[in-house]
Parts: structure tokens; C-alpha cells; sequence
């Protein structure tokens, strides 16, 4: 919305288009009531009925306009006043928004990094003690093995135990940290990802396009991306699971043509994901919270977020962020 420098929108055009309307009937009516002698015809007219008192009528109606004029301007001030008091409300909702999208923004970071630390000590400390116990069992294994049967097979139980617990810890760590993606960078990490529910739902057909340069993007945007393409297959596998199902990445300049204070355009990156599996009625309400979850990722990091599905049709959702999001800088 344009506006003033006193931040007050300028008059709408048609209220001079209005003015000139009201200015052009009143000539019109003056060049009538000249060409016609409609004040002498109407005291012809009047004069017969004076004990009505019509000949006073002009002058009634006269106040009469003048007293709708003042009531037409005190509505206009009311409305104005009305107007400026949700304007102050519109400005204060959006400064809500901002501050709420900043403190998601900062929630999510901070859980990401909580993530990440939990990640490491999982692996650091409770991967190397494990491994730890399980090298000790195998020593008790080999040591028992011919003179106490009792306890070479508790050894051998001990060491099935470590390693079923060792899978587990690996498994949680992936889901908390991301394989390769602070390794080899945000298209690995995300074809290792595919690959990994290629083979758990063998019914289900994968596609992943990546075009465009992925280095250089804030970690909070990176994971922000990896997270929305995670939930959505997550998602394929308990609702769409023998669908046919292609994710786009995209990297591209925006389309508004928008720019940065230097003047060069700016980019975003554009995830798409759809699949052809049994879709939803989205104007049911639903219980979930991935969508939520993905929504405000996005519109924390000042992108948009959009669901399209109907039953029957199909499920695809897309979400565009600013390249630069997450950074201090912008980059290109
Ligand atoms: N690919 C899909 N195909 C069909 N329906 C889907 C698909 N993805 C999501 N939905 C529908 O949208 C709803 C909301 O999804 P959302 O991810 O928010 O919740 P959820 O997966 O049910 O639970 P949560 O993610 O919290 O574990 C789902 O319950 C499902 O009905
Ligand atoms: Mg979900």
C-alpha cells in the first residue's frame, strides 16, 4: 500500500471525481432553473396553497442541507477516526507477527543446536562406551568359550544386547543431526535421505531435482530445508505410501524482480514436493502438527508456505525463502 510521508494514504481518486460530479449537477441545475424560471413557476405554484406554508420550504430545506452536511462531516471524522485506530491496531498486529516470527526463529535454532549437541555426546560418549562394552564382551566370549558355557552365553546375549542398542543410538542420531549435512553439504544430505525411503517403501517411486548453487545458506535455512523435505516424506510414507512422488530445489532469482540495496536481484530457493497418492480434503480440520511445524519454519526465515490437495488428487506443498534468510548479510 502506497503512502504519505506522514504515513497517511493519499485522498482517493474518487473523491475528486465526486467533487466534480456534485459541482457539475449543481451548474446543471442552476442552467435549468435559469432557462426554465423554476423559482417563479414554484411561487406561481406555492402561492395558491399558502396556508400550507410552502413557500417557506426553501429556506427549511436550505437548514436542512446545511444540517446534513454537518452530519455527513461528523460521520466522515468518525470513520477517520475509526480508520487511524485500526491502522495503529493493523501496525501493532504485524509488529506481533515480526517479534513472534523472530522468537519461533530463535526457538528453532536453539533446538537445532540442541539437536546437533545432543547428536555428538550420543555419538562421542554413549557410541564409544558401547562399543567399549561390546569389545569387552567379545573378549568374555572368546575367553569362556571352553570352560564356562554359562557365561559365554551371557557374553554372547551382552553382545547382541550392545549392538541392538548401538543401532538404536545410530538411528537417533540421524534423526537428530542429519547424515552428511555437515559434511558434504545440503543435495547429498538430501539424496541420502531419498534413498533411505527408497528402500523402506519399495511401492513408492522417488524423484529428486536439485538445480542451483546450495553453499554459502545459513545452517538455520539449510536444516530448515532438509527438516521440510524429512516431514514431507515422512509424511508419503503414512498417507501416500504407493505414490508416485518428485521433490524440486530449486535455487533461482525471485520472480517480483525484487533487489537488495545494492541493486542486485535476490534469491530464493523454492521446495517443492507432490505426489499422486490419495491427497486430503484440506478444509477438514486436522490434528498434525508436521504441516504446522513446516508453515512456521518457513514464515520464520520471512518465506511462504502453501498446501494444495484434494481427496483423490493428489498431496503437494511448496515453500519459497529467501536465499539469504538466516544470514546477516545478504549473499548471492
Ligand atoms: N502426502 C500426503 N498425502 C495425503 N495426505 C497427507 C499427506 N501429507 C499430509 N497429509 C494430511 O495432512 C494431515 C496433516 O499432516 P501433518 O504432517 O501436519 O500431520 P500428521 O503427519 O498426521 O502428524 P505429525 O506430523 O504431527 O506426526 C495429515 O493428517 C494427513 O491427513
Ligand atoms: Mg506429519
Amino acid at each position: 500500500m502506497h503512502s504519505s510521508p506522514a504515513g497517511r494514504p493519499p485522498p482517493h481518486p474518487t473523491i475528486w471525481r465526486d467533487l466534480a460530479w456534485v459541482f457539475a449537477v449543481t451548474a446543471l441545475a442552476a442552467l435549468l432553473s435559469a432557462t426554465f424560471d423554476l423559482s417563479e413557476r414554484a411561487y406561481r405554484f406555492t402561492r395558491g396553497m399558502e396556508r400550507f406554508q410552502l413557500d417557506e420550504l426553501p429556506g427549511t430545506l436550505f437548514v436542512l442541507s446545511i444540517g446534513l452536511v454537518w452530519f455527513a462531516w461528523r460521520r466522515y471524522r468518525d470513520a477517520r477516526r475509526e480508520l487511524s485506530h485500526r491502522r495503529m491496531l493493523e501496525e501493532q498486529a504485524e509488529r506481533l507477527l515480526a517479534d513472534n516470527r523472530r522468537l519461533a526463529n530463535q526457538a528453532l535454532q536453539a533446538q537445532e543446536l540442541e539437536r546437533r549437541h545432543l547428536a555428538r555426546e550420543l555419538h562421542d560418549e554413549l557410541g564409544q562406551y558401547l562399543n567399549a562394552i561390546a569389545l569387552d564382551a567379545a573378549r568374555i566370549r572368546d575367553l569362556s568359550s571352553q570352560r564356562e558355557p554359562e557365561i559365554h552365553r551371557i557374553a554372547l546375549g551382552l553382545i547382541q544386547s550392545a549392538s541392538h542398542v548401538y543401532r538404536e543410538i545410530g538411528d537417533m542420531i540421524r534423526r537428530l543431526r542429519p547424515i552428511g549435512l555437515d559434511e558434504f553439504g545440503l543435495p547429498s544430505a538430501l539424496e541420502h535421505c531419498v534413498d533411505g525411503w527408497r528402500e523402506r517403501l519399495p511401492d513408492a517411486s522417488f524423484s529428486l531435482t536439485i538445480e542451483g548453487d546450495f553453499s554459502g545458506l545459513s545452517d538455520t535455512l539449510t536444516i530448515t530445508l532438509y527438516r521440510l523435505v524429512q516431514e514431507g516424506l515422512t509424511n508419503v510414507s503414512k498417507f501416500a505410501r504407493h505414490s508416485r512422488v518428485e521433490v524440486f530445489m530449486v535455487r533461482a532469482p525471485r520472480e517480483t524482480q525484487s533487489a537488495d540495496a545494492a541493486g542486485a536481484p535476490i534469491d530464493e530457493i523454492v521446495v517443492t514436493m507432490a505426489d499422486d497418492g490419495p491427497g486430503t480434503d484440506l478444509t477438514k480440520p486436522r490434528k498434525g502438527l508436521g504441516l504446522i511445524g513446516m508453515r512456521e519454519r518457513v514464515e520464520a526465515l520471512g518465506g511462504e508456505f502453501h498446501v494444495a490437495s484434494t481427496p483423490q488428487g493428489g498431496f503437494l506443498f511448496c515453500a519459497r525463502v529467501p536465499a539469504h534468510a538466516g544470514l546477516a548479510e545478504p549473499v548471492n
